[in-house]
């Protein structure tokens, strides 16, 4: 038996859990016992009972779900400089490279920026307030906020319940679960947003189309990633990574002594932009409405349509497509 305070604070009881390596991405994933979820809007599924094995079996780790704290969030300083706030052009475009040199050094403010971006970048396909917004791979909390900041219900879901912790706050719906294989009914969302994860799951498609199933209808499906082939594909190996990923890891480890933090062809996946387009354009059940890349300005648009030099030169590839 174990014990331990739940994400509400509430305790537990039940078989100690099991904590097991994810298959798709090394990460630590906590096993749920059976029944003992959390589901305040009853959007979880957790029986697993729509025939079509979606939906979250809580006794496989999926679907632990944290309702809303009553904690007290924390100072939230990720604005955009005012000037690049209203701009989809060169302004905006520069005060986000700008940001992301210091991602390192100073998480809180490039989270924080690139996180109102996303909001206000989703924000021209939907009014956000009083919607229900999944957040699949949420990552750092500055998400949570920037959506919740424009009155959004926000649910997040992640494989690593070290990136889900830290995001129970007031408002925030928490679920420790892999996003190709989401335990949300069918329809239960109003946009399914993804950022930077297509490229770090094993089945990104799959993975894709589980925020088609989600979103319902005339809801709003927005997925956006880096490419293998971008300046950063590599990610910390960049751009070791265009000479070949094994080749990056050696040369990163003789750089900085220890291997890299995302690990090629295991935790990071050598993505493409044409795979994203087509995996856009091949869905039944949901229509392309916008594929640009995502930090160049509104009128680089078209370049995701050269095939071969937007491999290289799109950097991160922004999709937004309308469940029909
Ligand atoms: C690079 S971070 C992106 C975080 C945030 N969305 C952003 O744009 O900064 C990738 C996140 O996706 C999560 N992740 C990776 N593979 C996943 C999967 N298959 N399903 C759900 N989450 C996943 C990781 O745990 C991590 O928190």
């Amino acid at each position: 038996m174990w014990r331990a305070t739940s994400l509400r604070g509430r305790r537990r009881t039940g078989p100690a859990p099991d904590k097991r390596t994810s298959p798709a991405a090394g990460l630590r994933m906590p096993t749920v016992p059976p029944g003992q979820h959390e589901d305040p809007q009853g959007v979880v599924d957790c029986e697993g009972v729509d025939g079509r094995g979606h939906g979250g079996d809580c006794t496989r780790g999926h679907g632990r779900v944290a309702r809303p704290s009553a904690g007290r969030p924390a100072p939230y300083t990720g604005a955009m400089p005012q000037r690049a706030e209203s701009s989809d052009g060169l302004v905006r475009s520069v005060a986000l490279f700008r940001a992301f040199r210091v991602e390192q050094a100073d998480p809180e403010r490039f989270y924080g920026l690139l996180a109102s971006d996303s909001v206000r970048m989703v924000s021209q396909h939907v009014h956000l307030s009083g919607r229900r917004v999944l957040d699949v791979g949420a990552g750092p909390r500055q998400f949570a906020r920037a959506f919740r900041d424009a009155g959004a219900e926000y649910v997040a879901v992640d494989a690593d319940e070290r990136a889900i912790d830290p995001l129970h706050e007031r408002g925030t719906h928490a679920l420790v679960a892999f996003g190709e294989n989401l335990p949300l009914r069918d329809g239960s969302v109003d946009v399914a947003f993804s950022s930077n994860v297509f490229e770090h799951a094993r089945r990104p498609e799959t993975l894709a189309t589980e925020m088609v199933r989600v979103t319902r209808p005339g809801g709003v499906v927005v997925l956006s990633y880096t490419n293998w082939l971008s300046p950063w594909g590599g990610h910390e190996t960049s751009p070791y990574h265009w000479l070949g990923g094994e080749r990056a890891v050696r040369l990163y480890r003789r750089r900085h002594g220890h291997d890299p933090k995302n690990r090629i062809d295991e935790t990071l996946f050598r993505t493409s932009v044409a795979q994203g387009m087509r995996w856009a354009r091949s869905q039944a059940d949901a229509e392309l409405v916008l594929a640009r890349p995502r930090y160049y300005p509104r009128w680089m648009h078209a370049l995701v349509e050269v095939p071969a030099i937007r491999e290289v030169a799109t950097w991160n590839l922004w999709l937004v497509l309308r469940k029909r």
